[in-house]
């Protein structure tokens, strides 16, 4: 199974997204929009594993209070379009202490440096229209354990486990 370890978005942040991925559309560009329901914050990328269970006990370690968490800019990497995150310092804390956690549990991950995105669009054809992004905002009060599955419409992530804020 092919885990990672991401924050579920608010209501309000997810609406501002689709604003956005919208006026994008609409500004001509085409490929493949995340739909609202896979659109998330990832902290971590495990990868292909043989079970969950040693990532789910890692990660009942970690512990974190409430933060604030905010929309700030649109960017890419290549035909990847994201939107970005005001800088926090909690966030990068929280990204720090999943990473800790999981390499302390033996549990292997990606170690590329966290660059808080979230994607909107991949395989991105056209160009980019002149758009902003609402600065929406929410609490984040939990993290989650993610499992992705290759659907037939697109990738299905399943939470396999919900780690919250102490
Ligand atoms: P992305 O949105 O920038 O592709 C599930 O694949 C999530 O894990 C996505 O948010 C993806 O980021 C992220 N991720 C981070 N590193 C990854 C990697 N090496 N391979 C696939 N997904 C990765």
């Amino acid at each position: 199974m092919r885990l990672f370890i991401a924050i579920d978005l608010s209501k309000p942040m997810k609406d501002a997204l689709i604003n956005a991925q919208n006026e994008m559309y609409d500004g001509g560009m085409r490929g493949n929009y995340t739909s609202e329901e896979n659109l998330h914050l990832t902290l971590a990328f495990i990868g292909e594993v043989p079970a969950a269970e040693p990532a789910m006990e890692a990660l009942s370690a970690v512990t974190f209070t409430p933060f604030e968490l905010a929309l700030e800019g649109l960017g890419s990497f290549g035909d990847l379009w994201w939107a970005g995150m005001r800088p926090s310092p909690p966030l990068a804390a929280l990204a720090r202490r999943v990473r800790h956690a999981l390499a302390e549990g033996g549990v292997l991950f990606d170690r590329k440096r966290f660059s808080p995105h979230v994607t909107l669009l991949r395989k991105a054809r056209g160009d980019m229209p002149g758009i902003g992004i609402e600065g929406a905002g929410m609490t984040v009060e939990a993290f989650s354990l993610l499992r992705s599955d290759r659907g037939r419409n697109g990738m299905i992530y399943t939470e396999l486990g919900r780690f919250e804020a102490n």
